[in-house]
């Protein structure tokens, strides 16, 4: 959709009306002037278009839009040392043919804070596909207790999480890293210890190991929650435009996990620059990191889209978290059946951004996992598995 700037059309009117009317000629003094003025800012404007943002809101950001397409393009900026390396390390790791495995595996990681409440239902899920999956638990406050094989002894090495800090990421790479050692996994998912399976197995590993993209939730959120988090400490390396918003929960092929491997450069400026209260505003590295640095690095290499789904209509400050109550059938076909991802900003107007799923170029449904789900929903999941995978 394409918005004209207003100013544009206040420009003609200003300059052409007189073949139109004849201007009266007794209007007072004040109007005249103060019509000149402003006819001179904007004519102003016009030929010496402004350079900075700061003037460019003087005219709203279509209106600078427009009059920077007309700029001849800046200069390229220098790469800093560490800007050359990382370029150059990142651009090789995409160019680079994923590992060919003969037995090529799915690593399911699960991010939790100790026992994971669905493990009998993953267990389900699991079944009959030994040697097509591998997990890795993180598990930051417990040692979690048992009650499926697939999950006994799959711990890896854990520190603290803290929400919201950086110590999220640092867990998410912990796990890519241990997962990574595994030549087999050709594909890394990310789950938290509320999220429970959307479909059968075989459906999983076909919807992400069929494809060449991975599945990383980012959108431009020009609210205060989402580039009202930036900061201009982050320059020159990470520009606001470049500032994403999306959801932790995410699906990786190898080489991006590589690409989150061998990334330094954007993940101190994130650690150190993207953290609650910096500025005096609240930044969340896990919800812009990722986002950002694959917008940055690969932008058509990812979805745009997260495959976990949540429900967030209720406005809060929490998603919606289903009870035992809420699980049943018509739940599941609900949310298999959604073909279109929607972000919705948090700027005033509150813009709605509607995509289709696009898988492969073709218009599938979006969502593998769900979560928030309270673990009294296990029976109910437990009983309904069967039927609402067969979807
Ligand atoms: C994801 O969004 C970026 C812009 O941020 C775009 O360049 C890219 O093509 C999108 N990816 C897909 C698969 O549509
Ligand atoms: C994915 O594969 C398609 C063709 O199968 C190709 O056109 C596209 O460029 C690939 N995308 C990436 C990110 O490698
Ligand atoms: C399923 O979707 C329909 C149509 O949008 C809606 O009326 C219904 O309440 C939904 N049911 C559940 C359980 O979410
Ligand atoms: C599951 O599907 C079967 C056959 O369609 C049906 O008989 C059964 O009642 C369903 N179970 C639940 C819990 O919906």
């Amino acid at each position: 959709m394409k918005t004209y700037p207003s100013w544009r059309l206040t420009i003609l009117d200003m300059i052409m009306p007189a073949p139109r009317h004849r201007p009266p000629l007794k209007r007072p003094m004040w109007i005249i002037v103060l019509v000149s003025m402003v006819s001179l800012m904007l004519i102003g404007a016009y030929v010496y278009p402004p350079r900075s943002y700061a003037a460019c809101y003087i005219f709203s950001s279509d209106g600078c839009k427009s009059i920077s397409n007309w700029l001849p393009p800046a200069p390229a900026r220098e790469f800093t040392d560490d800007e050359i390396v990382a370029r150059v390390v990142i651009r090789d790791i995409l160019k680079t043919p994923p590992l060919h495995s003969k037995n090529p595996k799915i690593a399911f990681m699960f991010l939790t804070p100790g026992t994971l409440p669905f493990e009998r239902l993953w267990d389900r899920f699991f079944q009959g596909h030994d040697g097509r999956f591998t997990i890795y638990i993180h598990a930051s406050r417990e040692k979690p207790v048992h009650v499926s094989q697939y999950f006994v002894g799959r711990e890896i090495r854990s520190d603290k999480v803290v929400w919201g800090k950086i110590s999220m990421v640092d867990a998410e790479r912990r796990l890519l890293a241990n997962a990574l050692v595994d030549p087999d996994n050709q594909h890394f998912v990310l789950l938290s210890d509320s999220c429970v399976p959307l479909h059968d197995f075989d459906y999983v590993y076909n919807y992400l190991m069929d494809t060449n993209i991975s599945f990383v939730d980012s959108f431009e959120d020009p609210g205060p929650i989402g580039s009202g988090r930036y900061s201009e400490h982050m320059l020159p390396e990470v520009e606001k435009k470049d500032f994403r918003k999306g959801a932790q929960w995410f699906t990786m092929k190898r080489q991006h996990a590589t690409v989150v491997m061998a990334d330094s450069l954007y993940y101190t400026k994130f650690k150190l620059y993207c953290k609650p209260g910096m500025d005096g505003r609240n930044c969340y590295s896990d919800e812009h990191y990722l986002p950002t640095l694959f917008t940055m690095v690969d932008p058509g290499g990812i979805s745009n889209w997260s495959v976990t789904h949540v429900d967030w209509s209720e406005g809060k400050w929490h998603p919606k978290s289903y009870r035992a109550r809420d699980v049943s059938y018509e739940l599941f076909k609900n949310i298999t059946s959604i073909d279109e991802s929607v972000h919705v900003t948090s700027a005033e107007k509150k813009e709605i951004q509607i995509r289709p799923c696009l898988w492969n170029g073709m218009k599938r449904p979006c969502y593998l996992f769900a979560r928030k789900f309270y673990p009294e929903t296990l029976d109910n999941l437990m009983h309904l598995f069967s039927n609402y995978t067969a979807v």
